[in-house]
């Protein structure tokens, strides 16, 4: 099929990536021309493990094009995609829609045709029906019917998440076309007995934010725990051991430390209470704001418990910071925990060194008067205090002994719990979390 997908950011330039995997002709427009210039290169702007190899096959196979010109996704085929961002508005909690809604204005008046309009954007419920109605202002008599199709991809997994995912989600009107374009869209897909659900529009996309809500309700769940856990001596590693053996319960998205960060959980749940106040059901979403609260408490919690290794005064103390992205396998920092904290200490007097085994470069964009190192040695050296705020493999690996010689004093607080308490607590060190 030829396809169009409108927004090459984290999610669209995957699914078009994963559009051509699948042997489809793809058109991938984007309005930065800066971005394009180096996605026809071949030049991933953000790391996704094995993103740069698949765009680079696909541009060579001709199966992937990648533009700015809107006219030429009007001609080009018969379903388009928008992947484009709906981030957090300015000073508000809701999701600010005007990228979505720019590609619906810009695309409409130049399609002569009767084409599907598919949304893989997270957006709050009742969007797609808002842009139907947007669409039959502007559009010059061609039926363009608009469905939802929500990605659930996680960062660091896009490729396996687009290609192999849990679940396909699709909210139509059952008079259209959506349904059959899209079991054939995903064809290669659907074979392999993914579960196929087919719902309206409002569904689907609330299927969307529920799953997000749900997946920080339970990381904030298990950091509450953690909480008490903490008042009273208790391990709640051990904790979401045993009750993740439940298999109603599960050990997935159960790991305590810092808290979630990215683009998408923190706005998501934000977004979610604004849409459901519009609705007039706020009160069934303030337990979100418990989740929002719990999990930025995390952050300044690991401050404290810094400030209190040092003996109630951050002035003048070397801190190694290892991890610096939202998350391993990725390079965004976009309201990263491991940041959050540096910068917290750094205001506090601290003198702040991170280093980050990809995310240096967007981190020196955000918090520029942070001093980043070049290894992980680099910047522990004559550290007061060591954390590890992100679980990159590699630091999971460090030899606490290797590491002793650097440091000023031995205090490790392991903000992701991923360490071995007992190693570094038997190789002399202060294991703090
Ligand atoms: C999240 C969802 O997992 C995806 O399903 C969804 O498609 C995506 O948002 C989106 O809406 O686009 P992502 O932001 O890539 O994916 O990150 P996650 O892997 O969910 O991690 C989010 C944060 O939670 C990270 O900061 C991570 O360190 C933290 N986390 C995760 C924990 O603190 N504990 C855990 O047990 C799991």
């Amino acid at each position: 099929m030829r396809l169009t997908v409108f927004g090459l950011g984290y999610l669209g330039l995957t699914h078009a990536v994963c559009m051509a995997e699948l042997g489809h002709e793809v058109l991938g427009v984007e309005v930065d021309e800066a971005k394009v210039a180096r996605l026809q290169a071949g030049d991933v702007p953000f790391y996704e493990p094995g993103l740069a190899d698949l765009l680079t096959k696909h541009l060579d196979t001709g199966l992937l094009v990648i533009s700015t010109s809107y006219r030429q996704a009007a001609e080009w085929g018969d379903v388009f995609f928008i992947a484009v961002g709906t981030p957090q508005k300015k000073g508000e909690s809701a999701a600010d829609l005007r990228y979505v809604e720019a590609v619906v204005d810009n695309l409409a008046p130049l399609v002569d045709r009767d084409v599907l309009v598919l949304g893989k954007s997270t957006v709050p419920v009742g969007t797609c029906a808002k842009l139907v109605e947007r669409v039959r202002a502007r559009s010059q008599g061609a039926d363009i019917e608009i469905a939802w199709n929500p990605e659930f991809l996680r960062e660091g997994f896009a490729i396996e998440d687009t290609l192999q995912p849990d679940r396909i989600v699709l909210g139509r009107r059952p008079s259209g076309r959506a349904e059959a374009l899209t079991r054939e869209l995903y064809a290669d897909i659907l074979r392999h007995d993914t579960p196929f659900i087919l719902t309206d529009p409002e569904t689907a996309e609330l299927v969307k934010v529920s799953a997000n809500a749900f997946l920080a309700t339970k990381i904030s769940f298990i950091n509450a725990i953690a909480e008490v856990c903490e008042a009273v001596g208790a391990d709640v590693r051990a904790v979401a051991d045993a009750i993740g053996y439940d298999a109603r319960i599960g050990r997935r998205y159960l790991n305590a430390g810092i808290g979630f960060g990215g683009g998408c959980l923190p706005k998501d749940i934000r977004a979610f209470m604004a849409r459901a106040g519009e609705l007039g059901a706020s009160e069934a979403l303030t337990f979100l704001r418990e989740v929002d609260n719990v999990n930025m408490r995390r952050r300044t919690r690991m401050v404290d418990v810094v400030r209190g290794a040092c003996h109630g005064s951050l002035l003048g103390v070397n801190v190694g910071i290892l991890g610096a992205a939202f998350k391993p396998d990725s390079d965004d920092v976009r309201d990263s925990p491991a940041l959050n904290v540096a910068g917290q200490l750094q205001l506090q007097g601290a003198s702040v060194t991170v280093y980050d085994p990809k995310a240096i470069e967007n981190s020196k964009a955000i918090f520029p008067t942070l001093s980043y190192a070049a290894s992980a040695d680099d910047a522990c050296e004559n550290a007061d205090v060591v954390m590890v705020l992100t679980e990159w493999p590699e630091f999971v690996r460090i030899d606490p002994d290797d590491l002793s010689a650097l440091v000023r004093t031995k205090t490790i607080v392991d903000g992701r719990l991923c360490l071995d308490r007992q190693r570094w607590s038997g190789c002399g060190w202060t294991y703090l979390t």
